[in-house]
């Protein structure tokens, strides 16, 4: 990725932030009524005691519109030109979700695309709105993260359903200068698919149809091998976050809000230990609503936002992880915006542009 300025004016500046949760809220006590596992099991390796999973026929492209219009309402506008979602669930194969969302926004016409990079793919759909910007291809672009995430859990497995929920997030981006509130500083993305096993659907697509072979139900389900995952995860994300606080020409000790990708507690401590920022500067969301992959970094970013734990100008550090492998980071200063959260309620009307 090219790590050139974009013209002056044609910076990416976050204006708007919003997040939607489904209105089915399930506890550990709920799980484990129906796998082999306890409370206090899944609060100790994940930090996670609760999450919100979608059911009677709601799906990612659902929540993904509701936290566009939260988004939109916080940045106080509905002319978008392009909807770029990132999402590991989309509602079909194909097409794509995004065009769908954007029609449903009242956006028929605007560019529209899936991003996926499961975990990582709300930093790698930054990166992506970030250069629509910056070229000069769209102005303003409604950025969401939205994962149906329990509909490709195994629901028999316990070493993935305890760990997951899902829920969306969003931002909406426009052109600025670099140095004003809401600006996004440098992102730093990669990958190493020689590793792609350790997080997959095994089929589904074109490798399994390909093949001939018989299809079982469990082809379609996620698998995780979460100790490898873990350790790869931590080394990964570390590097991303330093090297891109180095490119934004800050220092760890200038972050003033470390945001990270929710996947489970112990890896975000892992991190932060290693980064040296101490707990005060971290924010989490996690025993709420679990690991929602690509919807996590911008629905904490609404909810804290909402709750006062980011505030205007704080210096922010995003960084992830995920199935691919994939990983990434991203520095950015937080605007003076109002940010919107929801759960389960539909929010109200988007203002006219
Ligand atoms: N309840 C009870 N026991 C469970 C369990 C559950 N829900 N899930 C797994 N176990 C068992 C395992 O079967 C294993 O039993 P064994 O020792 O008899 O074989 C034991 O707990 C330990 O399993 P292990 O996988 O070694 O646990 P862990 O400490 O590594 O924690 C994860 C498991 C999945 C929580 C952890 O590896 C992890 O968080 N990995 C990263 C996952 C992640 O974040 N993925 C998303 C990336 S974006």
């Amino acid at each position: 990725m090219s790590r050139s300025e974009p013209p002056a004016g044609r910076h990416a500046v976050v204006c708007g932030a919003g997040a939607w949760l489904p209105p089915r809220g399930v506890s550990n006590a709920e799980l484990t009524r129906r796998l082999d596992t306890t409370e206090e099991w899944i609060t100790s390796r994940t930090g996670i005691e609760h999450r919100h999973l979608v059911d009677g026929g709601l799906s990612t492209g659902d929540l993904a519109v509701e936290a566009g219009l939260l988004a939109m309402k916080s940045a106080g506008t509905s002319a978008v030109d392009a909807v770029v979602l990132a999402t590991t669930t989309p509602d079909r194969l194909c097409p794509a979700t995004a065009p769908d969302v954007a029609a449903r926004l009242g956006l028929t016409g605007v560019a529209a695309f899936d991003v996926s990079a499961v975990c990582t793919g709300f930093l790698y759909g930054l990166a992506s709105a970030a250069g629509l910007i910056a070229s000069g291809l769209a102005d303003h672009v409604l950025l969401i993260g939205a994962e149906a995430f329990s509909t490709i859990i195994d629901p028999a497995d316990r070493t993935t359903a305890v760990i997951f929920g899902d829920g969306a997030g969003a931002v909406v981006l426009r052109a600025g200068n670099a140095d004003e509130p809401g600006a996004v500083g440098p992102c730093v993305l990669g990958s190493d698919g020689g590793l792609g096993d350790l997080i997959s659907i095994p089929g589904g697509g074109a490798r399994g149809r390909s093949s001939g072979r018989d299809r079982t139900p469990n082809d379609e389900y996620f698998t995780m091998r979460g100790k490898d995952v873990y350790r790869h995860a931590v080394h990964r994300i570390t590097d991303a976050a330093t090297t891109a606080v180095d490119r934004a020409g800050w220092h760890l000790a200038e972050v003033d809000r470390f945001v990270p990708h929710q996947a489970n507690q112990r890896i975000s401590t892992a991190v932060a230990e290693r980064l040296g920022i101490e707990p005060a500067r971290q924010v989490s969301n996690i025993a709420r609503v679990g690991n929602t992959a690509a919807a996590s970094i911008p629905l904490l970013l609404a909810q804290a936002a909402e709750a006062g734990q980011v505030r205007p100008r704080d210096r922010v550090l995003l960084a992830a992880f995920g199935g691919g492998l994939t990983w990434g980071a991203a520095t950015l200063s937080w605007p003076d915006i109002t940010a919107y959260s929801a759960i389960g309620s539909s929010p109200a009307a988007v203002p006219a542009a």
